[in-house]
């Protein structure tokens, strides 16, 4: 089952394991790197989106930019939890110290797992994420830790969309943690540094 999403497996030197989760045109490869500079010693278990929007892979169908089929989010986000689920089984992952590192189209379905109550981690690194489900019905989430990153001058995922994900987060129980950087969408060393500073908190 597990080979049902393309992906990448990299055994690691502690108990974590970062599960990689690229924006739209990525592969599985793209997410690797960054993985490694923010936890050298983890596992990394990096799947491939299956939707392609005019070839570029993605993890959720979109209307247009920023504007989300979420019947299609919800349906991807349970198929996400499913090979996160297999692959745990698989590779011998333990759940409890899997950490979600997701960029723009990654990080928002991560955000969709973690709304949806899907989340098999319970921590989370959010890079330049929005909302990407309308409803506020949320599942309780005390327990989950997330870190989102914003960008102050991102066209592309407004910082303040970013906030409103926090906002959702910490409402249903999150502990949520917002670093803004002097940033558009795409990342700049600071967005590493935290990230490397937060997940050694974990
Ligand atoms: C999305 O589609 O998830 C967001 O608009 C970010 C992007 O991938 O461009």
């Amino acid at each position: 089952m597990t080979s049902d999403f393309v992906h990448r497996f990299e055994r690691g030197q502690s108990s974590r394991t970062l599960l990689l989760l690229h924006g739209t045109g990525g592969t599985e490869d793209d997410m690797v790197p960054l993985g490694r500079r923010i936890d050298q010693k983890a596992a990394l278990l990096s799947p491939r989106g299956k939707v392609l929007e005019n070839g570029a892979p993605r993890f959720f169908r979109r209307l247009a930019e920023g504007v989300f089929d979420e019947e299609d989010v919800k349906r991807r986000a349970d198929e996400l939890a499913q090979f996160v689920d297999h692959a745990a089984v698989e590779y011998g992952i333990d759940l409890n110290e899997l950490v979600a590192i997701g960029y723009s189209n990654g990080a928002n379905i991560a955000a969709a797992m973690l709304l949806l109550g899907l989340a098999k981690f319970r921590a989370a690194i959010l890079l330049r994420a929005m909302p990407p489900l309308s409803s506020n019905d949320v599942p309780q989430l005390a327990g989950y830790r997330v870190l989102i990153s914003v960008g102050s001058t991102d066209q592309i995922v407004p910082a303040s969309e970013g906030q409103r994900l926090g906002d959702m987060l910490r409402e249903a129980g999150a502990a949520v943690t917002i670093e803004t950087q002097a940033a558009g969408h795409r990342l700049v060393l600071n967005d590493v540094t935290v990230a490397q500073r937060w997940v050694a908190l974990q």
